[in-house]
């Protein structure tokens, strides 16, 4: 079998982190969140990898990734020049796929569970399709399947009125069968090419899909909000380490991790889950946790930082408590000297700040 992974996109509930490159290269637990799809297929055995790439800095995903090597998969990359949708995307990997069963990842789907078994009992199967269904809250927001008698009876993207809450996940195991439906699909409300009609088709053809429900954690990264509630569940299941250098004096409880040659000063209290990159600096009296992540290099002098993302080389220094923040590469937040309500910003387009 092969392996495909929608890379491209705008990302644009995301911004202003996605302009400077795709949201799938954002990172979760210090590790850009599609690593933890190649994670996933390469568990399953499938080592031949197609990426779609396309929109803002998508030389970005061939600079990390570069031939796969690193990572112990061959990648092909592939270029959709516009984001048409994800029946699209995999319908540019026609000639890649050839004749075989295939996996597709969306990279921005995050689940915490292997997928090997889903992909062995696909393997063995006659099913033109699994897809693998998770439960959820706001059934409007997603590939909808209605579910009867343990059978899919209809897919529906976005449903305005969902008779079911079983989303379908952007993890969907096909056969070249789905191609010629594709050909021959009309774009959707959104002027996208739905993999969610076209399995809606091959339903209709053959009623022969099966599905399997998730009942571990699963999320598609959307908002910001996903991002930093993937980011604290990811951390809680990393195996244990501690490459760094704490203080006697400093107060440590639950998970925390924390990379090589980072210091955690006196009097500071980090409270788990929290992940600490490489090289970095916490100084006296510093608060961190739960559910943060401080990328390599970055320093805080002062600051109570909460259920946040602070990406790498950033350095934070504040008396006002962070939280919900998802702080990108480079930034630097300055108390000034003067206690006074003026404040001095540089800011990027389509930055949010909340006073
Ligand atoms: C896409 C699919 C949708 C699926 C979701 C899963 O939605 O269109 O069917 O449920 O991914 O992540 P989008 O992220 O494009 O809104």
């Amino acid at each position: 079998m092969k392996g495909i992974i929608l890379h491209g996109g705008h990302g644009t509930r995301l911004r202003p982190l996605t302009h400077t490159g795709p949201k799938q290269l954002l990172p979760i637990a210090n590790k850009p969140m599609s690593e933890y799809c190649i994670e996933s297929i390469r568990e399953t055995g499938i080592t031949d990898i197609a990426i779609i790439i396309g929109g803002l800095g998508s030389n970005k995903v061939k600079e990390y990734y570069g031939n796969g090597e690193k990572f112990g998969i061959n990648i092909t990359y592939i270029e959709q020049d516009e984001p048409k949708g994800i029946a699209h995307a995999i319908n540019l990997c026609k000639n890649f796929i050839n004749n075989e069963k295939f996996l597709v990842f969306l990279g921005d789907n995050i689940i915490q569970r292997s997928i090997s078994d889903f992909v062995e009992n696909f393997q063995k199967s006659n099913f033109d399709a699994t897809l693998l269904l998770c439960e959820v809250d706001n059934p409007s927001s997603f590939g909808i399947a209605d579910v009867e008698n343990k059978k899919i009876t209809k897919i529906t993207e976005k449903p305005k009125k969902p008779k079911s809450n079983l989303a379908v996940t952007g993890i969907y195991l096909l056969t070249p069968k789905i191609f010629s439906i594709i050909e021959n699909l009309k774009p959707s409300w959104r002027n996208e090419l739905e993999i969610t009609d076209a399995l809606d088709i091959l339903l209709n053809q053959n009623d022969n899909l099966s599905f399997e429900i998730i009942t571990d954690y699963w999320k598609d990264t959307g908002t910001p909000h996903d991002i930093i509630h993937a980011n604290g569940e990811i951390i809680k299941n990393i195996p244990e380490y501690f490459y760094g250098k704490k203080h006697e004096n400093s107060k440590i409880s639950g998970k925390v991790l924390s990379g090589k040659n980072s210091v955690i000063d006196q009097n500071v209290t980090i409270q788990g889950p929290v992940i600490i990159g490489e090289n970095c600096k916490i100084n006296s009296g510093v608060i961190i946790g739960p559910n943060t992540s401080i990328g390599n290099n970055s320093i805080i002098n002062q600051g109570n930082i909460e259920n946040s993302i602070i990406m790498e080389n950033c350095e934070i220094d504040s008396i006002s408590k962070i939280r919900d923040s998802i702080i990108s590469n480079n930034s630097k937040i300055i108390q000034s000297d003067k206690s006074t309500d003026e404040k001095i910003f540089l800011l990027g387009e389509g930055t949010k700040i909340y006073l």
